[in-house]
């Protein structure tokens, strides 16, 4: 079959982890006979030097007639002075609601060849880690009234973080259906101690469960979680939760697996094809130094394969991460341990590549 790929380069290490993502896309072809046409568009931090704007219409136009997109990662310390609306990060946020995205998918996985890159006690850690979080991504405080004013006090400002039912019912429904695909385990996190948003949100999930008496599910608040998640990862199957709460979450559980460079992601709606990212950012720190970790952007080509029915590309990619991490000691920097051998980012692509 022929796909047609949208592929957004990004900021910083976006161009380096995509690079190492498309050439086992490219495998993959060859292997199963299909053939990738990967259109690069741009957002972020280099559509603003190009146009001027970090989200031009020709983008949105394209990933709407490609079958997937493939993203790097977005921003950087460049265009940290621009007002909100013109930031790399807006071109993300406007993409996400473009294509109506309100589904982001997280698992975070500790492969046990990783063991030594977890931060956790060995104890906890040899309990296992294999969670998802499912972030609702196209509402609460992201999308909600902002401003700034001034105040009795000098400058004050404000963001809104609102739900409606609809939108806590659409994100709640994947959570329970990824749960009852797995481990049959929900947990719905919020803050209904406080917010109203969030006493609305458990309210709606408790309404939904009687659909499904095969879910377990659960609340936790916020803050417990954050703790929980540290204490006894193992208790978690699947995640649902806002914006905000899946986006501090979620950096948080990536880092107990090893590290933020093996998570993956998709960001799913309704219509339009789905968008598939690293969680990490651009770290412009390790920019064009060929030192960033390609896992998780082969992750999300992974999860790409499979929004387009490739289920057999989709293991085979994830096999030969999986063999890369248990049969060869290359490990990029950030999980290496002692006794392993450093490799690039191209390097450490290229090894993954070998396996497919
Ligand atoms: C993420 C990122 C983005 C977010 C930023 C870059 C706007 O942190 O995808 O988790 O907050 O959603
Ligand atoms: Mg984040």
């Amino acid at each position: 079959m022929n796909y047609k790929i949208a592929v957004i380069d990004g900021d910083g290490i976006g161009p380096e982890v995509v690079a190492a993502a498309l050439n086992v896309l490219n495998a993959i072809g060859k292997k199963f006979k299909h053939k990738f046409n990967f259109k690069r568009v741009l957002m972020g931090g280099r559509a603003i030097d190009a146009t001027g704007v970090p989200l031009p219409k020709e983008t949105v136009s394209a990933c709407k007639r490609s079958d997937a997109v493939l993203l790097g990662a977005v921003g950087g310390p460049k265009w940290d002075k621009l007002p909100g609306h013109l930031r790399p990060e807006a071109g993300l946020l406007g993409i996400r609601a473009a294509l109506g995205l309100y589904a982001n998918i997280r698992p975070a996985v500790l492969y046990p060849s990783l063991a030594d890159a977890c931060p956790l006690r060995p104890d906890i850690a040899a309990k296992g880690i294999d969670l998802i979080v499912v972030r609702e991504l196209t509402g609460g405080m992201y999308f909600g009234k902002r401003g700034l004013r001034e105040g009795k006090f000098g400058a004050e400002a404000w963001d809104t973080e609102k739900y409606n039912v609809m939108e806590i019912r659409r994100i709640c429904k994947i959570g329970f259906e990824t749960a009852r695909a797995r481990r049959g385990k929900l947990t719905s996190i919020d803050k209904a101690n406080v917010l109203e948003s969030s006493r609305l949100w458990r309210k709606t999930v408790h309404e939904m469960a009687a659909d499904y008496p095969d879910v377990a599910l659960d609340d936790m608040l916020v803050d417990n979680a954050a703790m929980q998640l540290v204490r006894n990862p193992a208790q978690f199957d699947v995640i649902v939760t806002s914006n905000i709460f899946g986006d501090i979450l979620s950096d948080e559980a990536s880092m107990v697996t090893g590290s933020i460079g093996l998570l993956a992601s998709s960001s799913l709606g309704e219509k339009n094809p789905g968008l598939f990212e690293p969680i990490h950012g651009s770290a412009p720190d390790i920019a064009g130094q060929d030192k960033a970790d390609p896992i998780a952007t082969i992750l999300s080509a992974a999860m790409l394969l499979r929004s387009l029915k490739l289920g057999a590309e989709a293991n085979a990619v994830e096999t030969a991460v999986k063999r890369t991490l248990s049969e060869t000691p290359f490990r990029t920097v950030d999980i290496a341990s002692a006794g392993q051998t450093v490799v690039g980012c191209s390097r450490m692509g290229e090894v993954v590549e070998g396996y497919i």
